[in-house]
C-alpha cells in the first residue's frame, strides 16, 4: 500500500505530540507470555543507530514531546542506552526507563543516573519464582529483579514496579503487594494484562475470570486501607482488563492525538500494537517526524470522528472515548474501523461476553502458553 500525504481538516486542529516511546530494541532475554510486541518481532532486523535515535529525539523535542519513555524488548540490551538518556535529558525530555530489570548493575544504575535518568520502572512477573519462571521462560530472572529494585531504591529514585496480573497469578495478589511493599516500592501498578501481541495469542490461558477479579479487586482495596493506617505512602493503581468493561478505554488518549512511539527499526506508529494493522506505517529513516505526524495518512486515517462507523458515528460518548482501540477493534473483528468489541453497545461485544464465559471454566495448565520466542516470531513473519 502506498503511503498517501494528504491535508485535511483534522491536520489544522492536531496538537503535538506529547509522549514518545522509544523502543529501543525487540531483544529481550526474557519471553513474556503476555510480551506486547508483535508476533513477528523477528522479522524487524536493523536497528535504529545511536546516531539515529539522536535525530529522533532531536526532532520529537522540536515538536513539542516533553515524556519520554524508553522501553522495548529490553531497553538495557542496547549498550548505548546511557548516551540517549543523557541526549534525552540534555534536550529537556522528562526521561523514564521501562525495564524488565535484567541487564542492569550497580554501575549501570549509577552511570544513568549520572545521565540524568529521572524514573524508572521495573517489571515483576510474580511473587513466586516458580509462577514467574513459568510465565516468564527463566528460572533466574525473579532473583535478579528482586536485586535490582532494591539496588533502584538504595540509589535514591522513587520506584515503581508493574505487575502484569493473569489468571496464574492473580489469586496471589495478596503476596504480589506485600512483596512490593517489602521492596519500597512507591508505587505498583497491578496491570490486568491486555490481550494485545502475544497476550492475544495466549488470551485463553490469561484472561482471569470474573470472581477472580473481583477478589483481586478486594484484595487491593484491603491492602489500600492497611497502608494508609500505617502511614505508608505507596499507591496502587489496579488496571481492569479491557474484556471486563462496559466501555472501552480513549487508547492512547485517541489515534494521534498525543502518543507516537518510534519501533527499533525506525517505523513511526500511533501506538505500540499498530504495526499489526493492515497499513504501512513511515518511517524515520524516510520522513521527518513532523511530516509524518501531521501530513501522514496512518496518523490522519482515525483522527477526529469522520472515520467513525455507526454506533460510534452518532454516540454521545465518542468524543470521549473516541470509539475504544483500532487494534482491538482489528485484533477482534478483522476490522480497525469497527466499534471496539468491549463496548456494550458494539454489534460484535458478544465477542468479549463468549471470552469471559470461556474464562470461567476448564484448567490452563501454564505449561500451555507459547511463550515468546523467535522460531515462533519467524512463523509469524510477513513476507
Ligand atoms: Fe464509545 Fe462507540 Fe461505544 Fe459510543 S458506541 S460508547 S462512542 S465505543
Ligand atoms: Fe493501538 Fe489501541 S493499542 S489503538
Amino acid at each position: 500500500m502506498t503511503d498517501r500525504t494528504h491535508t485535511t481538516a483534522v491536520n489544522d486542529t492536531t496538537g503535538a505530540p506529547l509522549w514518545l516511546l522509544a523502543e529501543l530494541t525487540y531483544r529481550c532475554p526474557l519471553q513474556c507470555a503476555y510480551c506486547s510486541n508483535p508476533l513477528d518481532f523477528a522479522a524487524v532486523k536493523e536497528e535504529l543507530s545511536t546516531e539515529e535515535w539522536m535525530g529522533v529525539l532531536a526532532q520529537a523535542r522540536a515538536m513539542g514531546a516533553v515524556q519520554i519513555g524508553f522501553s522495548g524488548g529490553e531497553p538495557l540490551v542496547r549498550q548505548d542506552l546511557e548516551t540517549l538518556v543523557a541526549e534525552a535529558r540534555r534536550l529537556g525530555f522528562y526521561t523514564n526507563l521501562i525495564t524488565s530489570g535484567l541487564g542492569l548493575d550497580e554501575a549501570r544504575i549509577k552511570a544513568l543516573h549520572a545521565a540524568g535518568l529521572d524514573h524508572i520502572q521495573i517489571s515483576l512477573q510474580a511473587s513466586d519464582p516458580d509462577v514467574a519462571a513459568a510465565v516468564a521462560g527463566s528460572p533466574k530472572a525473579h532473583a535478579k529483579k528482586l536485586a535490582m529494585a532494591r539496588a533502584v531504591k538504595a540509589a535514591g529514585y522513587p520506584m515503581v514496579l508493574n505487575v502484569v496480573l493473569h489468571r496464574h497469578n492473580i489469586d496471589r495478589i495478596d503476596d504480589i503487594i506485600a512483596l512490593c511493599d517489602e521492596l519500597g516500592a512507591d508505587a505498583v501498578e497491578l496491570a490486568n494484562c491486555q490481550m494485545y501481541g502475544w497476550a492475544h495469542l495466549n488470551r485463553e490461558g490469561l484472561l482471569p475470570s470474573h470472581e477472580q477479579l473481583e477478589s483481586a479487586e478486594a484484595t487491593t482495596a484491603r491492602w489500600r486501607e492497611r497502608l494508609a493506617e500505617r502511614g505508608r505512602d505507596m499507591r496502587l493503581l489496579f488496571v481492569v482488563p479491557d474484556y471486563y468493561a462496559e466501555r472501552p478505554k480513549a487508547c492512547m488518549g485517541g489515534w494521534g492525538a498525543i502518543f507516537m512511539t518510534v519501533a527499533p527499526d525506525g517505523a513511526v506508529l500511533p501506538c505500540h500494537s499498530a504495526r499489526m494493522l493492515p497499513m504501512s506505517f513511515p518511517n524515520v529513516r524516510e520522513r521527518g517526524l513532523h511530516e509524518i505526524w501531521y501530513d501522514s495518512e496512518p496518523f490522519n486515517r482515525y483522527r477526529g470522528d469522520g472515520w467513525m462507523r455507526e454506533p460510534c458515528r452518532s454516540c454521545d460518548e465518542r468524543h470521549k472515548d473516541v470509539g475504544g482501540c483500532r487494534c482491538q477493534a482489528y485484533l477482534l473483528t478483522g476490522d480497525a474501523t469497527a466499534t471496539d468489541p468491549v463496548c456494550s453497545l458494539s454489534p460484535d461485544h458478544h465477542l468479549i461476553e463468549a471470552a469471559r464465559r470461556q474464562a470461567e471454566h476448564g484448567e490452563r495448565p501454564m505449561a500451555d502458553l507459547t511463550l515468546r520466542n523467535v522460531h515462533e516470531s519467524r512463523i509469524f513473519c510477513r513476507a
